[in-house]
């Protein structure tokens, strides 16, 4: 595993919280398992919280995840996942609030359950007013020690404008020498990694009088109808999200929802429909 730069490890090994930000493709998933890696071998105990709806490493797509790091690894997606919060949604564009705050729970979780160092990948969104709203309100609301930006040029400077002040420290870099994927290629890697999480998949019949649905923040002022082919996110009985599915169909009259989904189906009390279709309708 290539170490990662000096002045970034420094300061992530002496902060409790670090984010990486940066535009797509600039190296950020890279650098914070090379640094994940590097704070292993240096004995801490580290959590890596992936707040990408889109290209997830930790988790499927649509969720913000968090998974410890127990060894040192070589790429983030050797990281296994220990909780989930389910968006329903690839892009943050209609909940910034919501996935900022979803993140920012996840970290609290992490320095909770004890661990010292946890480090914040996030999503590529940096540019025009929605990338700046994003990320600023992520900051905020996790409240990093460190935030470590890989530029290619200036283009995270808006957003780390309102941080001048020292809080939290600065760390800028140049971003990695990468050809920067296509949307196409994008999407590809977001249908493979549903694909993934749902393999196994199998039918599971949910009693509506039993079981409660909520939509997701994303969903706002959409009427929860014609969800078939829409992902769920699937919470136990102590309200973690275990893992996704796919609503098959719903019979509103004997109010029972099926979903296809790996999680196990006595686990599942409550579910989140989300807004993402896996399946056409
Ligand atoms: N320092 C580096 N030197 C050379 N190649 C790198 C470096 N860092 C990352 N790469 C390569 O660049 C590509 C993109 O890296 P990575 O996925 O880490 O970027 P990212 O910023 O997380 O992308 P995204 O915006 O999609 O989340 C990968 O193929 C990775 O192997
Ligand atoms: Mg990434």
């Amino acid at each position: 595993m290539t170490a990662p730069p000096a002045p970034a490890l420094e300061a992530a090994a002496a902060a409790r919280v670090t984010l990486v930000l940066g535009a797509g493709d600039t190296g950020k998933s890279t650098l914070v398992a090379r640094l994940a890696a590097a704070l292993v071998r240096r004995g801490h105990s580290v959590a890596v919280v992936d707040a990408d709806l889109g290209q997830s490493d930790v988790g499927p797509p649509t969720t913000v995840g968090l998974g410890r790091v127990r060894r040192p690894i070589e790429r983030l997606d050797e990281v296994e996942v220990s909780d989930l919060e389910f968006l329903g949604v690839t892009s943050p564009a209609t909940c910034l609030r919501e996935t900022a705050e979803a993140t920012a729970r996840l970290v609290a979780r992490a320095l909770a359950e004890g661990c010292e160092r946890v480090l914040v990948d996030t999503s590529g969104l940096v540019q025009g007013d929605l990338g700046r709203a994003l990320k600023r309100v992520k900051i905020d609301r996790v409240r990093p020690d460190v935030v470590i930006a890989l530029e290619r040029a200036a283009e995270c400077e808006p957003i780390l404008r309102a941080y001048a002040g020292g809080s939290p420290a600065l760390v800028r870099l140049p971003a990695a020498p990468t050809t920067p994927r296509s949307a196409l290629a994008r999407r590809r890697q977001r249908v493979q990694a549903l694909e993934t999480h749902l393999a196994g998949a199998v039918p599971v019949t949910l009693d509506l009088t039993r079981v409660p649905v909520r939509a997701v923040p994303a969903r706002r002022g959409l009427a929860v109808v014609a969800v078939e082919g829409v992902l769920v996110g699937l919470d136990d009985r102590g309200g973690r999200t275990r893992g996704l599915g796919w609503v098959r169909s719903v019979d509103a009259g004997k109010a029972r929802l099926t979903i296809e989904t790996a999680v196990d189906g006595e686990a599942i009390a409550a579910v989140a429909i989300g807004r993402e279709r896996y399946r056409a309708a």
